[in-house]
């Protein structure tokens, strides 16, 4: 087997580890150079919507106001992203894709919490694991990626 696969089973393993039962389990495969949408639901009310990258959510992809239409994209995303949707229910379509992109993406919803006194962050619907191959899709994406497009 190869490192690459090795590495996608990995990212896999830990990623549906740390999904719950309330959170979609999304997963798309796309080749180098495609295109992929992530969409960002939730029912409650917020501030904020950050779209994250990676295991621990250490890479800020997207972020959005409630109260301001200026999107804030990662420089490593930029001329590459858009964004469409009112506020807090986004489509965040990302194009040329990378090997780099491979990842589970999340859309973190933020809320300031009166009682708390403190900001609540919650993973809104939508969130899902990118897997970006140079090797051809190992079976035929519309089984997989159908509930996404
Ligand atoms: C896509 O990204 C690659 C680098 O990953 C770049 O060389 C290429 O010019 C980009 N293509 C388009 C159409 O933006």
């Amino acid at each position: 087997m190869s490192a690459v696969w090795l590495k996608i089973i990995t990212i896999l393993c830990l990623y549906c580890s740390a999904l719950t039962d309330t959170e979609v389990k999304g997963l798309v495969w796309r080749n180098v150079g495609e295109a992929f949408t992530i969409q960002c639901r939730t029912d409650r009310e917020q501030e904020s919507l950050c779209l994250q990258m990676g295991l621990n959510k250490e890479f800020d992809v997207f972020f959005r106001n409630k109260i301001s239409v200026k999107d804030i994209v990662a420089q490593k995303f930029t001329g590459r992203l858009e964004s469409n949707g009112v506020f807090p229910n986004m489509d965040i379509f990302i194009k040329n894709l990378s090997l780099t992109d491979t990842g589970p993406y999340w859309c973190g919803y933020s809320m300031y919490d009166e009682m708390a006194h403190e900001q609540k962050v919650i993973n809104g619907k939508g969130s899902m694991l990118l897997v970006v191959t140079d090797e051809g899709l190992p079976y035929h994406s519309e089984t997989t990626t159908r509930r996404h497009q």
